[in-house]
């Protein structure tokens, strides 16, 4: 079983200390320890990616003409059998992020608007969404509607599957920053409760393979 994570930060200044990717690893060492072979796509190696300009022509193809960034990645997921979507709090999501998700979508909507019956590359490909940043309960809340939700309803229509964490948090889980603090230069150094998290994404995870796995013998069972 394959499993891509998607580390949506942008911020270079972070490199590999970057918590995007830190949670990545952990998501890599839950699903390794359960038989996945689990890899990470770090957003900040495809710099290339550009918005969707709308032009049409991934209706002929399935592929964007105009950025070989995103088909890369793109021919990356559609081989995956789950891909899980790290993403700090931006405005609200990282830019590249977002181009993903577009040209994902504009590839499906294309198609599914002449035929609804469309099924796309990606159809019912188990997803997971993970969100972080700072605040109170409030802005963690917060963060579920425009991080998770803003997410999940991207993938929807490209018909991704999201897994649920719980009835509560639909789209999945959000990890908060513990401490904000000065951090000695012009941005705050901000602390998570690692222990904290890492029993969210243990539990979230064993959800998620559950799913996949069921999918992945659904369909070998009816290709
Ligand atoms: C445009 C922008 C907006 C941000 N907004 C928030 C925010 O609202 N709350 C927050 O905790 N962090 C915010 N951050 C910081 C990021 O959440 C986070 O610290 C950073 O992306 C972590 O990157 P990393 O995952 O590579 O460590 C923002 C960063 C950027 C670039």
């Amino acid at each position: 079983m394959k499993i891509i994570c998607i580390s949506a930060s942008n911020i270079l200044h972070s490199g590999t200390e970057s918590t995007s990717l830190k949670i990545c690893r952990k998501l890599e060492e839950i699903l390794s320890n359960d038989g996945a072979h689990c890899y990470t796509i770090d957003l900040r190696q495809y710099p290339g990616m550009s918005p969707c300009i709308g032009c049409g022509r991934c209706y002929e193809t399935r592929r964007c003409a105009h950025d070989r960034d995103f088909n890369r990645l793109y021919e990356e997921l559609i081989s995956a059998d789950g891909v899980i979507f790290v993403s700090p709090h931006y405005a609200p999501i990282p830019a590249r992020l977002c181009m993903l998700l577009e040209k994902m979508e504009e590839i499906a909507f294309l198609h599914w608007w002449r035929d609804s019956g469309y099924c796309s590359e990606v159809c019912h490909k188990p997803a997971a969404v993970i969100s972080h940043g700072g605040g109170s309960d409030w802005a963690l809340k917060s963060y579920r509607a425009m991080v998770n939700d803003t997410i999940a309803n991207a993938l929807d229509t490209i018909q991704f599957r999201t897994v649920p964490y719980d009835e509560e948090w639909s789209t999945g889980i959000s990890l908060p920053v513990e401490k904000a603090a000065e951090g000695g230069g012009i941005f705050p150094s901000q602390s998570y409760d690692w222990e904290a998290a890492d029993v969210k994404l243990l539990v979230y995870m064993r959800k998620f393979l559950t799913y996949a796995k069921a999918k992945s013998i659904d369909k070998r069972e009816n290709p």
